[in-house]
Order: structure tokens, then sequence, then C-alpha cells
């Protein structure tokens, strides 16, 4: 654990608001920062694209600085990219949407927490699958919220049950959390789960609140079911989405929430009070990832599909792993037996043989015994890195 981790976590100085300690320890620093101090690592860790950004997309954002789009932009987002985004968003969903329905963030993670915060509050509860993005469960307890968890599992593709969801809302339930495809599982929900839990939640008043930073990394031509395609109006939805997993542009800061005009004024008013506005300069360069060419997209997604099918097969032969198919991102969550303590196995392979991965237990309680791999590499690193831990798994007696 690095000296800052350290300091952040264990203090016992009393200027910390005590909410901090929702925080857990970034399971995913933690490895990150031992694998750093190390040499010949190879990583199936990585939450963000390999490819580049479309030299388009960098084109105008090189442009928008030339051209002095250095200042703030109004405070919902740059007009032209609102534009964009409606009508990007209309075609898409079939929804007839308008500017006034979004706002822009810095990156998905910002929308992330203006919705969460701007909705947990003590006595409140929040319906999230479990294992899940590690972001939403500590924001809802940061702010009084309680989070009540629907476990999935790899042994059924981690696929939530609606029926489940249904049965877990209760009178204080404010709010269901959906990501899909999930980051850690991959998994793509069905239309059908969907429109489910998005009809019920309408029907009982609460909003669903939907994590869509993934939804264009989904293979096999498999049908994608944006909550925006699922709802027959905005005022229980909220979604989420950035342009930075599908355009690699993680570090350029551009996300965005689409809610009702009503929502997005509320949530204006609160963006004002974090970030103000997101990045001008790359605002302009998503302008040129939406109205530019999008090839890259279908080119990014058919690399990762021969990715996933080789790490697919990988984890079939690997011992004591139990793989599935998942359907989008660039994540798979294999499952060890059942007590086997994903945290010790993580920092053992990483230790003995130099490949790191990313425990279960980062994202949430019920997969302790799950590791995290991301595709997000290349074909030669996911096949090196089997060539050690396969031997290594057959070593190991888990029983
Ligand atoms: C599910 C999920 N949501 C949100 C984010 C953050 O996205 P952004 O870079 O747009 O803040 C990530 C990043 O890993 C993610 O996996």
């Amino acid at each position: 654990m690095s000296r800052l981790d350290f300091d952040f976590y264990e203090s016992e100085d009393p200027v910390w608001n005590p909410a901090l300690l929702t925080i857990p320890v970034p399971g995913i620093r933690k490895m990150v920062n031992m694998a750093a101090s190390m040499e010949d690592v190879i990583h199936l860790s990585i939450g963000q694209p390999d490819a580049p950004t479309p030299p388009h997309v960098v084109q105008a954002t090189v442009d928008a600085l030339n051209a002095g789009q250095t200042g703030y932009t109004m405070d919902a987002g740059l007009p032209e990219l609102l534009d964009a985004l409606a009508e990007y968003y209309g075609e898409r969903s079939g929804r007839a949407l308008s500017p006034e329905n979004i706002l822009v963030t810095t990156g998905a993670t910002e929308a992330i927490y203006l919705a969460l915060t701007a909705v947990s509050a003590p006595g409140r509860e929040f319906i999230v699958p479990d294992p899940s993005f590690m972001l939403y469960a500590p924001l809802i307890r940061m702010n009084g919220g309680e989070v009540k968890c629907i476990p999935t599992r790899a042994e059924n593709n981690h696929q939530l049950d609606p029926q489940e969801v249904i049965d877990a809302i209760d009178t204080n339930t404010h709010a269901i959390i959906l990501n899909s495809p999930s980051n850690p599982t991959g998994t793509v929900y069905p239309r059908e789960t969907v429109e489910t839990i998005v009809q019920e939640a309408a029907y009982r008043g609460i909003y669903v609140i939907s994590d869509e930073v993934y939804d264009h990394l989904i293979y096999d031509d498999r049908d994608y079911a944006s909550v925006l395609s699922c709802c027959s109006d905005l005022d229980h939805v909220m979604v989420i989405s950035s342009f930075s997993k599908t355009f690699s542009m993680a570090g350029m800061r551009v996300g965005w929430l689409i809610a009702s005009q009503g929502a997005i004024r509320k949530l204006r008013r609160y963006h004002m009070f974090t970030t103000t506005v997101a990045n001008t300069p790359c605002q302009w360069g998503g302008v040129a990832a939406l109205k530019g060419d999008r090839s890259c997209v279908s080119e990014v997604v058919s690399t990762y599909k021969k990715r996933r099918n080789r790490l697919v097969e990988l984890v079939d032969e690997t011992p004591f792993l139990e793989g599935y198919v998942p359907e989008g991102a660039f994540y798979m969550f294999p499952a060890l037996p059942e007590g086997v303590n994903g945290n010790n196995v993580a920092l053992r392979l990483l230790r003995e043989t130099g490949v790191c991965t990313i425990a279960g237990d980062t994202f949430g309680e019920s997969s302790r015994n799950a590791l995290r791999f991301s595709y997000a590499t290349s074909i030669e690193n996911i096949e090196r890195a089997f060539e050690r831990i396969i031997p290594w798994m057959e070593k190991q007696d888990f029983g």
C-alpha cells in the first residue's frame, strides 16, 4: 500500500469526515501499486481501452485549443455537444430527446457521483447488483443510504433475475442501480430483464439509475437494451454514459447524464457546485466523435470479441476456474471454488507468476472467490498470462 493510502485509511485525525470510512481501500490501486514495484508483470487488470483515441477526435480537440476554446462552457455543457448527444441518442433509442434532457459531466464518474449523492440520504435504500462497479455502494453509504445487494453468479452468466430485484423492493427503496454491460462481469441484460425492472420501478415511483458506459462494446450482434429504449417516459430514469470506453477517451473526462428536464435542472445546480463544467476542448473532441466517422467503434468491437473468445477458451482450460461467456465490455469474472479467498489468490498470482488480476472482493461481498480479468490487452498478452496461470493453478490444492 502506498504511503498515501495508508494515511488516508489509518489516520485517526479527527479532521476527516467519518463518512470517508465508507470508501474501501481500492483493491485495484493496491494490486497495480504492488505490480509497479515488480518486473515482467502481465496486466489483466486494466480498466481502460488500449486502442488509441481516433485521430479526428484528437484533431478536433487540438483545433479547439488553438481556436481559444479554453474558457468555461454553459453549465449544462457545450451547446454543440448537447445537440449532438440529443440527436445521437434520439436515433439510437427511437425517443425524441431535447438538449434539456442532458447534462455534460466530467466523465461518467461525475454523473454517477451527482446521481447517487443527490438521491441518497439516511433511511433510503438502494438496490445494487453484487458484484458491481466499486463506486456505487460507497457513494450511497457516504450519504447515509443503505445498499441492498442482489448477488449474481458465474454459473448463471452473472445475469440478474428481474423477479429477485422486484421482490427486494420495499417502502424505503429509492433507486435501482443497473450497469449493462457490467464491470466486472461483462454481462449484458436482455431486453425483458431491463423492461421488467424499469416498468415495475416506474409503477412504484422508484428511480432506475443506469450506468451504460460500455453500451457500444457488445458482441455477437446482440440486441442492446438501453434503459432509454425500455421506459415509457424519463420520469424515473437517469442514464449515464461517457466517451471513455467507446472512443478510448478515458483521460479526456467527458461524460453525461440523461434524465427528465426537471431532474436535469436540479442536477445542473449541483454540478455547478462540484466541477462547474466539463473540459471544454475535450467536449469539442466529443462532438467530432459523435459526428465524424464511427467505423473505429466497430473495429474495436471486433478486436475485443476475438480477445474475449480466446480468454473464454483459456479460462475453460484452467483448473479451478468456472467461466462463462461475457457478452460485453472487456471483462470476465470467473469464479474459484466456493470458499477460496480470491484476494489471496490474486496476491499470490501476482507475486508468484507476475500476472496482475483484480480480486472479486473489490466489487462487493458476494464474489470473494472470483477474479476479474480484463481483456483490454493484446491476445499475445492474454496467452502469455495463461502460460503462467494454468501451470500455477495445476499446483494448487483448493480442496
Ligand atoms: C461501470 C463503469 N462506470 C463508470 C466508469 C467511469 O467512466 P468515466 O471514465 O467516464 O468516468 C467506469 C470506468 O472504469 C466503469 O467501469
